[in-house]
Parts: C-alpha cells; structure tokens; sequence
C-alpha cells in the first residue's frame, strides 16, 4: 500500500554529502527525511570508495612493508604469507562499522530513512519505489546529493568481473598476475599500488603525458619516479581505444601500439554525476554543459525549492567537499548564511607515500599571472621522517610575491594526508608563509617540515 509523509527537507542519497546534509537539517530543527537506494547508509565512499580502498591501502602497504622494510627494523618475517580473504573481510567488517555507524546517527537525530529509488515529481513531491511499496512525500525543500558514477570508454566493454571498475578492484578474489590500469588518477594510482604491493604485474595506461593530472607538476613528477621504483609501470601518452574480455583473459587495445594482454583490467578514466533517472528533466531541473546540476552561489537549481550538492554539481568529486557543500546547504535554507571557501578545499592520493594538495599549483598560477614565492623542503631534512624510515618527498609551498599569503601548498611524502590539513586551516585564515614560518611545531614531528618549507619561501629554512 502507498505511504505518504510530509517533510521539512527531503534528502536524495545517503553519501557524505547527503547524510552529513540530513544530520546538520536536523540540528537546526527541521523534519528531515533522507532516501538512499542501497540497504547501507553511506554512499559510495564509504561502501565503494574512499573507506574499502584505504583499508585495503593501509593493509597491503603492511605486508609491503613485513615483506621489504621490516628487515631495516631488526624484525625479520620469515614465512611471511598474505591471506587475501581475511584482508578482504576486515575492510568489509570497517565499511560495516562505518555504515551502521551512520544509522546510529541518522536515529540519533531523528532522520526518517526511506529505502528505495527516489523521483522527483515537480516542486516538493518526491516518489520514492522500495521494498516496502511505494512512498509519496511531500517537502518544502528538496535536495538532491545523488553523486556520481564512474565514466566508461567507448570501445570498452566491462563484463563486470575482469574488465571492471573499482568497485569490482575492491573485492578481487585472488591477486592478479597481470592487472592494466585504464588511467593515471586517484583510483588507478591507488588500486594500482594495492594489487601491486600484494604481487600483481600493474601496468598503467595514461592518455596525457603525465600523472595526475591537475595536480602540481612538479610533485606529480617526483611521485612517479617513487612508484616505478615500487614497480608500477607508466605508459604516458596512450589512448586506450577498447579492451574486451577473450577466453578468460583481457585485450587492451591502444592507438598505435600493440594490443595488451592481461588477466584483469581496472578502469578508472573519472566519474560522472549521477543525474540520470530521478526525473530531473521532468521537474524542468537545467544541466550545465558538463552534465552537471546547475546552481546558484546558495546550491539553488534552476527549479525553487530543488537543491543539489556533491557530485552532482561541478567542482572536484571529493567526499569532504560534499560534506561542505551540504552544510553550507541547510545552513543557508534554515540561516540565510552560509560559505564554502573552495581555496581551502584539499586533496589527498594515499598512495606510498601520500600526496596532497590545497589551493593553486604554480601551473595555475603562472597562468592567472600571479607572482609568488615558492618554498621548498624535502623530508630528508626532517628528523622525525627519518626516524619513520620515509624520507621520500618533500614540501612545496607558494605564496603570493608580494601579501606572502599563503597560496597553495603541495605535499609528497609521510602522512601528507594529514599535514595538508595545517595548510589548509592557514589558507582558510588567510595566512602568510611568514604566519606559518614563526609558528612553534612540535620537534620531532613532520609538521617541522611544513615550517621548514615556509622559512623557505623567505630562503631562511634551517635544516637544508
Ligand atoms: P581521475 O580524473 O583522477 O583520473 C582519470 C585519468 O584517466 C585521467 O588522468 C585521464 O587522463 C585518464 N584517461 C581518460 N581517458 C583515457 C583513455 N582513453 N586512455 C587512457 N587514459 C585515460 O579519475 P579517477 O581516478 O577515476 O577518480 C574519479 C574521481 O574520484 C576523481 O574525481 C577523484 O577526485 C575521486 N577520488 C578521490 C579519491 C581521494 O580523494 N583519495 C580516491 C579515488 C577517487
């Protein structure tokens, strides 16, 4: 039989974007209902993205270490054995926690979950079809943080099993002898170095001439040195034109080369937002010209009362930058205040080591014609990197020639991660290099090296 409700706030996807969106409605007081078509809360970082792939990041890089490093330490690991299945079950068993965790939340602040697709069906009715029958809500407000999917090739046809996704690189059941990496980003870089730490062959196909592209150069160039080292191999340069799947084994096919022979293939060439089929169209909700939401400077559609965030609108797909978004969201509809400063929005690849970035490269900058500063620290001139035995890397950072303010910072190296953090609260404040350069840091931490790099911009950095 059809239920129907009514609501302050209608929430499509249960993502970071999403749920964070629903508990912080909540907290100022509306009646928020939140719709998620999978039976776990969380969307795809938590289920298929971020939190599976660092648990598999994080235990790899523990057997990768048993296996080369630990011998450094006086600790010798003879016999040592990986037994993939348990590695498998204790990021299942983290992404279950995480999951049920944001249950406990959503039952914590009294947000009605809805399971099932939802549908828009014009200014504040959604239809919602699930398990349990179809749902009719009505709401002030509708805001769709449906994310996004990841992008295909034409030419390339998944099977779902060897020709696949991340979601599938997730979950392989043995380790591949052969894996090609379809694309030199954030997935490819990360899955990659999973699969190739635990013994796989990991060959990457990049259509550019570089990796991660859009990252600082510079510091792109420096990791790729690092993880041929640990045996990633790069083809720069290749346009991957088809691949299939042939007797249990795949075919790459790549312009002007030989095709490639392998027995898995990861295809990781982006996401796209996830507009289709929640009768976008039929509300009159407008695109822009990448495929995205289009909205104003408050997360307003073309439609009153509609709202979108995440990854349905432009801007990077970051988890962290949905969360925002959807904050800055509900703050703004309950408030009439709200910002997102999208200068200190950071990025981090948690490769070995990591990298990270906030703010603008020197790429962008010399483009804009911004004169700047730039300080650089490597971590070899760190005492608490070596203490950690992770002295690869360094700290770039620039700020402008003439404010000193901070610009944008670029980390590779140990826990990059969280180092960028401290920069990206400099920016948010509108630091100087200066600021940061006569900050007591704790000695020995690797945050030193952050301050090493802004007494660099000055040319006064003491450890080089
Ligand atoms: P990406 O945009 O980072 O990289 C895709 C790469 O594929 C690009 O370098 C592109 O040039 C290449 N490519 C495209 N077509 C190709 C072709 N025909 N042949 C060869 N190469 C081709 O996308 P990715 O890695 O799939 O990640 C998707 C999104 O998910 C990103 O926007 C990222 O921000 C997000 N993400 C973030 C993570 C994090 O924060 N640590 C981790 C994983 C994903």
């Amino acid at each position: 039989m059809a239920t129907s409700a009514r609501h302050d706030l209608v929430i499509i996807g249960a993502g970071p974007g999403g749920y964070v969106a629903a508990i912080r409605a909540a907290q100022l007081g509306l009646n928020v209902a939140c719709v998620e078509e999978a039976p776990a809360l969380g969307g795809t970082c938590l289920r298929i993205g971020c939190i599976p792939s660092k648990a598999l990041l994080e235990s790899s890089e523990r057997f990768s270490e048993a296996k080369d490093k630990f011998a450094a330490h006086g600790i010798l690991c003879e016999g040592l054995k990986l037994d993939l299945p348990a590695m498998l079950r204790r990021k299942d068993q983290i992404v279950t926690t995480l999951t049920r965790g944001v249950e406990a939340l959503f039952k914590k602040n009294k947000i009605t979950r809805y399971l099932g697709h939802a549908q828009i069906e014009g200014t504040g009715s959604v239809s919602v079809q699930g398990p349990a029958g179809p749902s009719s809500l009505k709401a002030r407000s509708i805001l769709v943080a449906t994310g996004s999917k990841p992008a295909t090739l034409p030419g390339v046809a998944l099977d779902g099993d060897r020709l696949a996704t991340s979601t599938e690189a997730l979950a392989y059941p043995k380790v591949p002898e052969h894996l090609v990496v379809i694309g030199a980003g954030y997935i490819g870089l990360e899955l990659g170095s999973v699969w190739r730490r635990l013994g796989a062959r990991v060959t990457v196909l990049e259509y550019f001439d570089r990796i991660l592209a859009g990252l600082d150069a510079e510091i792109a160039a420096e990791a790729k040195k690092l993880f041929e080292k640990q045996g990633l191999e790069f083809r720069l340069g290749c346009k991957v034109t088809g691949a299939r799947v042939e007797n249990e084994r795949c075919v790459v096919n790549v312009d002007g080369q030989e095709p490639i022979n392998c027995d898995r293939v990861l295809i990781a060439v982006g996401r796209v937002p996830n507009t289709q089929g929640l009768g976008l169209e039929n509300a009159g909700v407008a695109l822009d010209k990448k495929g995205t939401i289009a909205i104003d400077g408050h997360f307003a559609t073309s439609v009153p009362g509609i709202y979108a965030i995440g990854d349905v609108i432009a801007g990077p797909m970051l988890a962290h930058k949905a969360e925002e978004e959807g904050i800055a969201c509900v703050e703004h509809l309950v408030t009439g205040h709200s910002h997102v400063n999208y200068d200190a929005i950071a990025a981090v690849v948690y490769t070995q080591p990591e990298i990270a970035a906030v703010g603008r490269t020197e790429e962008q900058l010399k483009e804009a014609g911004v004169d700047y500063r730039k300080g650089v620290f490597p971590f070899r001139g760190n005492a608490r990197a070596r203490t950690l035995g992770q002295v690869e890397g360094s700290i770039k950072l620039l700020a402008g020639a003439k404010t000193d303010r901070l610009l944008g910072a670029h980390i590779l190296g140990p826990h990059a991660g969280d180092l960028i953090n401290e920069a990206a609260t400099a920016i948010a404040f509108a630091a100087t290099s200066e600021d940061l350069a006569r900050t007591c840091h704790v000695h020995p931490t690797l945050g030193e090296a952050l301050r090493e790099a802004a007494l660099a911009v000055a040319g006064r950095a003491i450890h080089i």
